[in-house]
């Protein structure tokens, strides 16, 4: 990655203090232009008070910051309109309704009377909110209350949409989708900087994730890159129809030195050093009458490049399965 010109955030060494605590340890990255990049880490890693120093809500206790090729350390004020915020607590008023709040939250932007209604009315629509437009904001679901918030953020049509935890506390199907939201507004040119301590929600949102541990950037990289980081062993599931034994004996003389594993009457799973092409294997067995119902590569997970590299054990971490 080169030029901090052509990035939408660059960070040098940004450093947090709270009197003795350090929050955040001479943290370093950049941000593309048009990319969703995630800062994934357990409770009290530091992800709120990075997201925090970006926005202008905290001030660092050293390091510098660029947004957009500006220059902003200590003058944060100047990037702000090219800025969405989306705080893991709604900063929206309970006592006004849905489309009020839009409008109020467009008026701070300078906006006329007939572009706020426009842009609260499409805003509610692209959300699906319409129906609830009416109702106070503090009578709002929390998946609800969430979604209007992030409208709220993107109000102005920002450049650089940054959210803390945008989907903690909000059931699958409302997670999903404001991931979706956020994968279109995305796709429609917004960078997006986000903080999770979600596994899942970084590898499918995410083009880049950086791992923070205590403060510090432990890792950056793309979860392509950060899975073949790990990966020692390549694994093929493979499946047929019948004639398991024969299929595993065919496979000890084809592979005498891997290593086989049965993982029911009709799978197995083969480990390899060396990736292993599936379109040679699947001939050999059918060349026996073998039929191969299903065969594919297992990659490790994102979950397993975390523990790996981070060393932290995963009942740090959130699963998606264990949300309520
Ligand atoms: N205002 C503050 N005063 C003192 N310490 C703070 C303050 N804000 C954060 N900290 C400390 O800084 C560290 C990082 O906190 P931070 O809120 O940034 O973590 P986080 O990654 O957002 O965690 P979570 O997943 O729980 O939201 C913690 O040790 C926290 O106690
Ligand atoms: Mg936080």
């Amino acid at each position: 990655m080169g030029d901090t010109m052509d990035a939408a955030i660059a960070a040098k060494r940004l450093t947090k203090y709270f009197h003795d605590v350090c929050a955040v340890d001479e943290v370093s990255f950049e941000v593309r232009d048009g990319e969703v990049f995630g800062f994934l880490g357990p409770n009290g890693a530091g992800k709120t008070t990075t997201i925090n120093i970006l926005t202008g809500l905290a001030r660092p206790t050293s390091g510098s910051l660029c947004i957009l090729g500006q220059e902003v350390t200590g003058n944060i004020k100047r990037a702000q309109h090219w800025m969405g915020i989306v705080p893991d607590e709604s900063n929206l008023y309970p006592e006004l309704d849905g489309r009020e709040n839009l409008c109020f939250c467009a008026s701070l932007y300078g906006m006329r009377w007939r572009e706020r209604e426009a842009r609260a009315r499409e805003l509610l629509e692209q959300f699906g909110l319409t129906a609830v437009a009416r109702r106070h904001f503090g009578a709002y679901s929390k998946g609800m209350k969430r979604k209007l918030t992030i409208a709220a953020g993107i109000i102005h049509r920002p450049r650089i949409l940054f959210l803390d935890e945008p989907t903690t506390g909000i059931d699958v199907a409302s997670a999903r989708e404001i991931r979706r939201l956020l994968a279109e507004l995305n796709q429609a040119g917004t960078t997006i900087f986000l903080t999770t301590h979600y596994i899942e929600e970084a590898e499918r949102l995410c083009h880049r994730i950086a791992f923070l541990v205590d403060g510090r950037l432990v890792r950056v990289d793309t979860l392509g890159n950060l899975v073949r980081a790990v990966q020692d062993k390549h694994t093929v599931e493979l499946s047929a129809s019948g004639g398991l034994g024969e299929m595993r004996s065919l496979l000890r003389d084809a592979f005498p030195n891997e290593h086989f594993e049965e993982i029911s009457d009709t799978r197995v799973l083969v480990r390899t050093d060396h990736p292993l092409p599936l379109a040679p294997l699947i001939r050999l067995l059918e060349q026996h009458g073998i039929q191969v119902t299903e065969a594919r590569v297992i990659r490790p997970s994102l979950e397993d490049v975390f523990v790996q590299i981070t060393g932290l054990e995963l009942a740090r971490m959130k699963n998606e399965s264990s949300r309520s």
